[in-house]
Formats: C-alpha cells, structure tokens, sequence
C-alpha cells in the first residue's frame, strides 16, 4: 500500500526520546521514568510502583466516600491549565475533591497567563497562596519538569506538548487489565505477556502514544504502531523495546487484543496537508474492519474522539468501545495520584544518581 497522505512537508523526526530526568519530588509524577524504579529501588521489581498505583486506586474507589473525604481534607492543589481539556481536568478535579482537599482552576484565558506572567512566576503564586502541589498542562514538553525545579513542589503532568501524559497511559493501563486481566491484583513485567496492543493515528504528535509507548512494554506488552508516514516516521519504533511499526491497518489489526484510536492533532500539524479522504480509507476503524481482522478487540480512544475521521460513530458506540471505562478510571487513577501526592515525603526521593538536578 502506498502512503495514504500527502505532505507538504519535508519527514520530521519525532521530539526527542526520553532520556527524561526523573522527578525530583517523589509525589511529583511527570513522565513513565518515574514510575519505572530506578538503581535506588533495586530490592524492588521494575513494577512496584505501578502496582502500588494501580491497588490504591482500585482502594480509594471501593472506599466509602464520606471516609474517602477526609484523607485530603482542606489540603490545597492547584490545576493550572494552559491547553484545554474536558476529561483529563475534570477528572483530576473530581479526584481530588473526592479526597476532601480544596481546587481551584487556573486557566491560560481567565488569567495573568493572559497578560505575559510566566510559568515560573505563576508557579511561585500558586505555591504563595498555599498550594501544596500543581497539576500542569503545558503546550511545551519538559514545562512540568521547570515547574517542579523552581516551585519544589510536587507537579503531576496532564500533558506537556508532544511529549508525555502518563496518567493517562496508568489509566489506559488499567482499562486493558480490567478487559484482558479481570481479578489481577497486582503487576509484573509480565503482566501483559501476549497481549498485542495496536495504536493506530496521529502517533507524532500524541503524549498519549509515547506513554503508552513506555508503559506497556514494561509490563510485557507488545506494541504495536499504525499511521502514514508523515503521522508516524518510522524512527518511532526506537523509542522503547517492544514497539513495532506496521503500516497497513488491517495487518496491524490481525491478532491485537487491544486498538487504541487516536485523533488527529490539527492543532499541531502546522502546515501539514492530510487527504482526509485517503486517511479515512487506509486509516479509519470501522465496524467491517474489525469484524474481519479482530473481531474480539477492545478499542480504547483517549479522547476527544472525531466521529467519521478516525473511527466511525458505530464502532464509537458499539460493544467494542472502552472509551468510556477509560473515562471512569481516570478519576481512580487520579485520586491515586493526587493522594501521593501530598503524601509522599521528600525525604524519600526516588531520583536516581545522575538525575538529581
Ligand atoms: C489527549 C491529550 O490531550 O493529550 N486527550 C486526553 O488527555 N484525554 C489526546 C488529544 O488531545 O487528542
């Protein structure tokens, strides 16, 4: 098959690869590294973090509410949004009102981001009215890490420009176990053994992608990539082990237990030409494609999902989708998140040696 898109443009490389420092503040999680241990961690697996994640969110959910409301009580997080959002801001929001600690939004329109402030100087208001840790989405990739440097307080990272959004690949995490893993309770780097997880779109400008990209491998998935050229240069394979390219969808189809659709960004195409038509034809999931190459997949989608681009509203609605169970985790993985938080103790820094900044 022939590239389905035109570009106007010269091939791209993707933003570079992670040889991302780790968090300093050891609540703070701001790429997939930190939840991957370290030489520090060396009594542990690979994975206990993650797993620890993934108990305490499935605690704090079963929880009763009014309890559950008294763990955080009257402590303050601020969620400073500089990119819009419905699911990942709300569900953070939601999270951490359902710890009992107090919210409050500040966006880049209702705000003196609006009159040139800087990160740097928002940050050390936010922490001057008490806030004791900062949920940052960010146009630019590597802004939280700034964040966390000059406020020392723990930052959570809802998406830094193309680079990382790890809570959202923990809560697609937890989707895939509850579909293909019911009753785990806990995770290794084996976890996912045989499990094929394709995802197929916009994967050069997705955070999402290269989360998952990250996340998935560690736990024994194998990953595979789905896009044309100029959405996916094939450099993208290089970013972790266990990620493979394979360019016509109904092949990448064949065998995957999970396909995770993703929209395309044209926010950040700038300039790109794409012959939707064409994309539509080698690229969209439809309700034939699947019931010929993977009749018993689970599709995931981050969101905001394009009805009639990427997928069509049949497959959006019907008894494949989980898009809607990814929703509902993303408060339990959050509350997870936003508890550790404000209770983990900088005396416990996971950083490891050359990471230390
Ligand atoms: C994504 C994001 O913002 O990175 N959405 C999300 O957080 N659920 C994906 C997107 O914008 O397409």
């Amino acid at each position: 098959m022939t590239a389905a898109v035109h570009s106007t443009r010269a091939p791209r490389t993707l933003p570079d690869a992670p040889s991302t420092p780790r968090a300093t503040h050891p609540g703070s999680l701001l790429g997939v590294a930190d939840l991957l241990s370290g030489p520090q961690s060396a009594h542990g697996a690979q994975t206990d973090r993650i797993a620890h994640i993934l108990d305490r969110a499935a605690f704090l959910e079963s929880e009763n509410p009014l309890e559950r409301a008294h763990r955080l009580a009257k402590r303050k997080i601020a969620l400073l949004f500089y990119e819009s959002s419905t699911r990942t801001r709300t569900s953070f929001e939601l999270a951490a009102k359902a710890l009992g600690a107090d919210t409050t939004l500040v966006s880049s329109l209702s705000s003196s981001i609006e009159k040139g402030e800087s990160l740097k100087d928002t940050g050390l208001t936010l922490r001057a009215l008490g806030a004791e840790a900062i949920i940052l989405r960010h146009p630019n990739s590597g802004a939280p890490w700034l964040l966390e440097e000059v406020t020392g307080l723990p930052v959570l990272n809802a998406g830094d420009g193309m680079h990382e959004h790890p809570s959202q690949a923990l809560l697609d995490l937890l989707t895939i176990l509850a579909c293909l893993r019911p009753g785990v309770t806990s995770v290794s780097s084996e976890t996912l053994a045989g499990v094929t997880v394709t995802i197929t779109g916009d994967i050069l400008h997705s955070r999402v992608a290269r989360s998952n990209m990250l996340l998935l491998p560690a736990l024994g998935a194998s990953v595979r990539l789905c896009g044309p050229e100029p959405l996916l240069p094939a450099v993208a394979s290089e970013i972790g082990p266990g990620i493979h390219l394979e360019r016509n969808f109904d092949r990448a189809l064949v065998g995957s237990q999970i396909v995770m659709m993703l929209r395309i960004q044209a926010e950040r195409l700038a300039g790109l030409q794409l012959d939707l038509d064409e994309y539509k034809r080698d690229y969209q999931l439809t309700a034939e494609r699947l019931a010929a190459h993977a009749p018993d997949a689970h599709l995931l989608h981050p969101g905001p999902i394009i009805r009639g681009l990427e997928l069509t509203a049949e497959v959006a609605d019907g008894p494949h989708s989980r898009i809607l169970d990814q929703v509902r985790n993303g408060v339990a993985i959050r509350m997870a998140l936003v508890e550790r938080a404000l209770t983990a103790s900088p005396a416990s820094t996971h950083a490891s040696p050359g990471g230390a900044r």
